[in-house]
């Protein structure tokens, strides 16, 4: 259709067939059993008619259901507009990749772009429209469940990602092979107070700009079609129903003219916050907020129509919103051909495939990270090893947020290990639950799994030790449990479960080497595991490849280069505990004061355990004859700053080679220091590559005091090195 015939199509509307075009609900109401429709819609209390004629469906899955769903709809609805499939396709749709977290810790962004084209052309072909990702939400603390699905703590490798993940669904949006992006959740939805989840967020506007707002834009750079809001507040403003938000910023500063949805029920929960007094409120609000789709209450089915026909302003809004909804149908093709990509055949040829498991192979050991290894790793075939722990034989390995659970075609550690040992060189016990059963009953509540009554814990533990005793090194695959993170998964404590610490130290006792591989969907505390293992490596929820790229990287077919996007804290206490801080006015190591009397903890050391950027190699690097070409930059010229780096050790790898830069004085606190770029270089042993990144002045800007974005003239200091903990670094000074 043009742009005509859609303005034409909305003119014939009624009021009412606008209002459904913004109403979303789940799959689950259009099912042929009544009994599986009767309870949801009488929750939500929303009519038939609405039911029959809302715009957009959300996470059901498949070529045959989406394509049956379009078709009744189509038959049944008045308007007949076809419907908008929307799902959560956070790290895959079949094909599982790692959790978002873990592909942070890549620094891989044309491999992250290549796993999003592949999620996106699963989805595509099973007739989804739109996927519910990427969420760029910037995080810094680990208490809160959904870091799993952030890239991590840093604006510029979010943005970056963002960027990435957007490219890879959208693509040149072809027919079966791309999905439209819907980035999330806007704005701050990573910052909750005490990390506790759907918690108050409050910042300042300063701190929400510089650091949290640019990997949304980002995402809106590159294209992408769609805005979620976020449950929480906004200086005291519930996102949804925030104005100055979506209104001002996200549509006349940005020029935002595509959809944007609410988060799940987030309407409706505008009374619960406390800022709207009824449902016909937390319309207007919405409404006014330009919140386009309303997923899953009835607030805009059965308030709108009185809202509107008191107010034409509202009944503008109601118009645009309509239209940006037609616009994004008729660019998806749907209405000259509502199925768009669905089609069974080519859904069996794609989904799972090959190729795609093969990529995420790759994705899985290029995000696993490196922590400790003395010199254990990479095993051999000829040793004996014993797979002990909990995740050493289980197919949970996608994190909370994967579209498909196939555990079926998970492939599990154990699988992977005996696909390169004989037989008699693996020994296989997981030794305990992933969690005591309590905290299963206690926080899981539906998602109770039936593990629980099949497990014989003392017997399971005596089989444990019996593996250990007979092998010559021991692997413990251990962790958190998938369902301690994600949405709703905050957690007061990241420790490792207490059942599985009580295996940890049973088998030490025994005195073999051990290596940990560590499941979590964020970062952990493990101070008290770091001196026990001989090696460490973190391994996220790695998704349906999980257990061959860490058998890849476990025996050494491929070097770990994963670098951690967010610190692992020393302890919980620390946080939030990030690498771009300030100084302080007492920082701990150049205050003139006595110790006691600078900006430290007395029980606990300032840095994380493990800090951003992070990660080792089976191989070593060093960088020497670090230099900047110039010592003065003007504004519309460049400094180039090289390094070189040499593989040290005796076998190939791959560095990650970052480029940090800290403003010496500005007229507001910068920080101590911000990662500006990075390449990924492989390196053969003895090998030495000289790296150079160009630094300008646009690279230099942030929100002065008057809140405009630019730079400042004055001194500069050029760090590179393998983490964020580089210290040794080159002043420069920008002269405007
Ligand atoms: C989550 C969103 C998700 C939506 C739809 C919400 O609970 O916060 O991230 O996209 O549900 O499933
Ligand atoms: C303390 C103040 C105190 C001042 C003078 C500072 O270190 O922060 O509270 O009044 O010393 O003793």
């Amino acid at each position: 259709m043009d742009k005509q015939a859609i303005t034409n199509l909305l003119k014939k509307m009624s009021t009412k067939e606008k209002i459904y075009q913004l109403v979303q609900l789940a799959g689950g109401f259009y099912s042929e059993d009544e009994a599986v429709v009767t309870g949801p819609k009488e929750k939500l209390g929303i009519s038939d008619e609405a039911i029959a004629n809302v715009g957009s469906i959300l996470n059901v899955r498949g070529a045959e259901e989406t394509r049956a769903l379009q078709k009744n709809y189509l038959a049944k609805s008045d308007a007949k507009i076809p419907l908008l499939f929307m799902a959560d396709i956070i790290n895959g749709y079949d094909t599982i990749f790692p959790i978002p977290l873990g592909q942070g810790a890549t620094w891989n962004p044309e491999l992250i772009k290549a796993a999003a084209a592949v999620a996106a052309e699963e989805a595509a072909v099973s007739g989804i429209h739109v996927t519910f990702s990427p969420m760029v939400d910037l995080v810094r603390d680990p208490r809160w469940g959904r870091v799993m699905e952030s890239t991590g703590e840093d604006t510029y490798l979010n943005s970056v990602y963002a960027q990435s993940f957007v490219e890879g669904y959208q693509g040149e949006m072809i027919v079966g092979k791309n999905v439209a992006a819907c980035v999330k959740h806007f704005a701050a939805y990573g910052a909750p107070e005490g990390g506790r989840e759907y918690n108050t967020v409050d910042m300042s506007e300063r701190n929400m700009r510089e650091y949290y707002l640019p990997a949304y834009q980002a995402a809106l750079k590159a294209g992408a079609k769609m805005v979620m809001t976020s449950f929480n507040t906004v200086d005291g403003i519930p996102a949804t129903g925030n104005k100055w938000l979506n209104q001002d910023v996200l549509r006349k500063e940005w020029g935002f003219e595509g959809i944007l949805i609410s988060d799940y029920a987030a309407i409706k929960e505008l009374e619960d916050h406390g800022i709207a007094e009824d449902a016909e409120q937390a319309a207007k609000l919405a409404l006014e907020a330009s919140v386009d789709i309303d997923m899953m209450t009835s607030v805009y089915a059965k308030n709108l129509e009185k809202i509107v026909v008191k107010d034409s302003e509202m009944a503008k809004l109601l118009d645009q919103s309509v239209l940006r909804i037609l616009e994004l149908k008729n660019e998806l093709g749907l209405f000259e051909n509502p199925y768009r990509g669905a089609d069974t055949e080519k859904a069996k040829a794609v989904i799972l495939s090959k190729d795609n498991r093969k990529l995420a192979r790759k994705v899985v050991s290029e995000s696993l990270v490196l922590l400790k290894n003395q010199e254990v790793l990479p095993l051999k075939s000829t040793q004996k090893i014993a797979l002990i722990g909990p995740y050493a034989t289980s197919p949970f390995l996608s994190g909370s947020w994967s579209f498909s659970l196939k555990t079926e075609r998970t492939v599990t550690l154990e699988q992977a290990f005996s696909e390169v040992l004989p037989a008699e060189n693996l020994l296989v016990a997981p030794g305990c639950l992933t969690v005591e059963p309590e905290l299963i009953e206690a926080s899981f509540g539906q998602y109770f799994p039936a593990e629980k009554t099949l497990f014989d814990e003392e017997g399971e533990l005596v089989k444990a030790l019996e593996a250990a005793r007979k092998s010559d090194v021991v692997v413990m695959a251990i962790g958190e449990h998938y369902l301690q993170s994600g949405e709703g998964g905050s957690r007061g404590e990241l420790t490792l479960p207490r059942v599985q610490q009580k295996l940890i130290s049973a088998i030490k006792a025994l005195g073999k080497p051990m290596v940990g591989v560590v499941f979590s969907g964020r970062p952990l505390e493990l101070k008290a595991e770091l001196p026990l293992f001989d090696s460490l490596l973190t391994v996220w929820f790695p998704g349906t490849e999980g257990g061959h790229g860490i058998a890849d990287v476990v025996f050494g077919k491929v070097n770990p280069s994963g670098k951690l996007s967010m610190s692992f804290p020393y302890s919980v206490g620390q946080v939030p505990v990030h690498y771009n801080e300030f100084n302080t006015g007492r920082p701990l190591t150049e205050s003139g004061h006595s110790k006691r009397f600078t900006s430290r903890y007395t029980d606990m050391p300032n840095k994380p355990l493990f800090p951003f950027g992070f990660g080792l190699s089976y191989t070593t690097f060093s960088y020497c004859d670090f230099k900047l070409s110039e010592t003065q930059l003007v504004p519309g010229d460049k400094i180039t700053a090289t390094v070189e780096v040499t593989n040290s050790g005796k076998i190939a790898g791959t560095e990650t080679v970052q480029l940090y830069i800290r403003d010496l004085v500005g007229s507001i606190v910068r920080p101590v220091k911000e990662l500006k770029g990075f390449q990924k270089i492989f390196l053969q042993p003895k090998e030495t590559r000289k790296v150079s990144f160009e630094i300008t002045e646009e690279m230099l800007r942030f929100y002065t005091r008057e809140l405009t974005y630019q730079s400042e003239s004055g001194e500069f200091t050029v760090f590179i090195g393998s983490n964020s903990e580089v210290a040794k670094g080159i002043n420069f000074i920008l002269c405007k």
